[in-house]
């Protein structure tokens, strides 16, 4: 990624959220916040939902934001990336997401409520590592030749889809987890709250 906008925003959100929940690491300004907040304010807020501005998100582009610790990938998938999903249907292990974690509205083939906007946890379903975008294609990846897009884990070499589906023949045993969220409009995504449910 290497659009300066995206990054700005990023680093705008990101400090959003470490204030908010008043992560350990924190710049020192927010340390007196997290020490005047209560054993049980504290379990809250790290559990509290996130909301993400998709707004400078161009298309092909990711973001990663923080959610209960995990980083959460978001991506304005291109439609050459959605048109790769089917490309790659005999590769993956589980198409139908018939194994994996995620709500029952993402589980398409896109494995999202938006088509265009991926919504996934970014930590790999085989031991933990955190996968690498990997969003060109063809041997210039440096993944496989034929590669159509995806993510790969460069711990023990599992590949993953634009949807998170995982390749087979890889350690990892199941998709990329979805986690629960739901659009606050048209550019906001709220993580950590399913789509249907109020929000508290
Ligand atoms: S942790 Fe990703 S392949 Fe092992």
């Amino acid at each position: 990624m290497n659009d300066n906008s995206v990054n700005t925003a990023r680093r705008r959100f990101l400090t959003g959220v470490t204030a908010g929940v008043g992560a350990v690491g924190a710049a020192g300004a927010a340390v007196p916040f997290v020490a005047s907040m209560s054993p049980s304010e504290r379990a809250r807020a790290a559990g509290a939902p996130v909301e993400v501005d998709i707004s400078r998100l161009g298309p092909g582009q990711i973001l990663k934001v923080e959610w209960r610790g995990k980083a959460v990938f978001v991506v304005n998938r291109t439609p050459q990336m959605l048109a790769s999903l089917a490309e790659v249907e005999a590769k993956v292990a589980d198409p139908e997401s018939a194994e994996s974690l995620q709500p029952d509205y993402a589980r398409n083939r896109e494995r999202s409520l938006r088509p265009e906007v991926m919504v996934v946890v970014g930590v790999c379903t085989h031991l933990g590592c955190a996968p690498l975008e990997k969003f060109q294609t063809g041997p210039q990846s440096g993944v496989e030749p034929d590669w159509r897009g995806g993510f790969y884990c460069p711990c023990h070499g599992s590949k993953f889809d634009l949807a998170g589906r995982v390749y087979k023949g890889v350690p990892a045993p199941t998709n990329m987890e979805v986690p629960p969220y739901r659009f606050v409009d048209e550019n906001r995504i709220l993580i950590g709250v399913h789509h249907g449910a109020e929000v508290a």
